[in-house]
């Protein structure tokens, strides 16, 4: 059984009177412990899906199943709420700045009433030496720290409560080249050595390509192309797919043998 298997999702929005077919007949599944890239131009849809799959969003129609479970049809559901964790483009925008590093990456495992708050905040700091922040970091400002580091205190928050499913959209597009290539090396040892579920949502072809197992292609709300990371990437078949691959020259050496720090 797939942890998440989409089938025929739609959605659309009405956009300055206009109807906007942001998602379409969409239909993929992800494995367990497995890292799926979905890629492609902006606005074809990837955050629409990723929202919708988180219950962030409605979908229009179509099934969702996640472990098992259709989560599709309904609003918001807390117990997926814990089991899929969702990091954002800008983390800054989710963390509230006056709260301690410790206290953010405590926040989302709080309001799901997970342990008392002292082996809560034992958790918090392995959670943190995991994500390569040290343990002096645990009273800083969420405001005193990098970009970088504020993504590595969102992961951090988002594997505490041990997810199945983490959906990263776009979570290092607003990294500089070097501290991205860290945190998808940290990704990689999520994936490793807890054998996390990623969908990894980006418009960057080669970087999904050097962490996922199976990229998926969108163009227009649908999936024009799926396979394995580095075939899509030799061996493009669809226009959409060639013209990512053009449009991003990949800087020789650009994640090669980055160190998570
Ligand atoms: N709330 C909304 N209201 C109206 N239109 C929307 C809304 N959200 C998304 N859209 C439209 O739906 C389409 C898909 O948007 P979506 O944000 O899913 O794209 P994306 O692939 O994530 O793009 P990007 O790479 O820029 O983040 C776009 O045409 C967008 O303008
Ligand atoms: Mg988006």
């Amino acid at each position: 059984m797939s942890l998440l298997e989409i089938s025929k999702l739609s959605k659309s929005f009405d956009k300055h009177g206009e109807k906007v077919n942001a998602v379409k007949d969409l239909s993929f599944s992800l494995e367990q412990g497995e890292c799926l890239g979905l890629v492609g131009e902006s606005g074809c849809g990837k955050s629409t899906t990723a929202n919708i799959i988180a219950r962030l969003l409605r979908e229009d129609t179509g099934d969702i199943l996640f472990n098992g479970r259709k989560i599709s049809g309904t609003r918001l559901l807390k117990p997926v709420g814990r089991e899929l964790q969702m990091i954002f483009q800008n983390p800054q925008y989710s963390f509230d700045p006056r709260d301690t590093v410790l206290s953010g990456i405590m926040q989302g495992a709080m309001s799901y009433g997970l342990w008392d708050k002292k082996t809560l905040a034992e958790k918090a700091l392995d959670t943190l030496s995991f994500v390569g922040l040290k343990a002096s970091y645990a009273g800083k400002r969420m405001s005193e720290i990098s970009g970088g580091e504020c993504q590595r205190a969102a992961i951090a928050r988002a594997i505490i409560c041990d997810p199945k499913l983490i959906i990263c959209d776009e979570a290092t597009s607003a990294l500089d080249v070097l501290v991205q290539a860290q945190v998808v090396a940290l990704l990689k040892r999520l994936k490793r050595e807890k054998k996390m579920s990623l969908l990894f949502i980006t418009h960057d072809l080669p970087l999904a390509a050097a962490l996922c197992d199976r990229v998926a292609v969108m163009h227009g709300g649908k999936i024009v192309e799926i396979g394995g990371a580095k075939c899509i990437l030799q061996n493009p078949r669809e226009p959409e797919t060639k013209r990512l691959v053009m449009s991003i020259l990949p800087l020789p050496g650009r994640l090669g043998e980055a160190k998570e720090s």
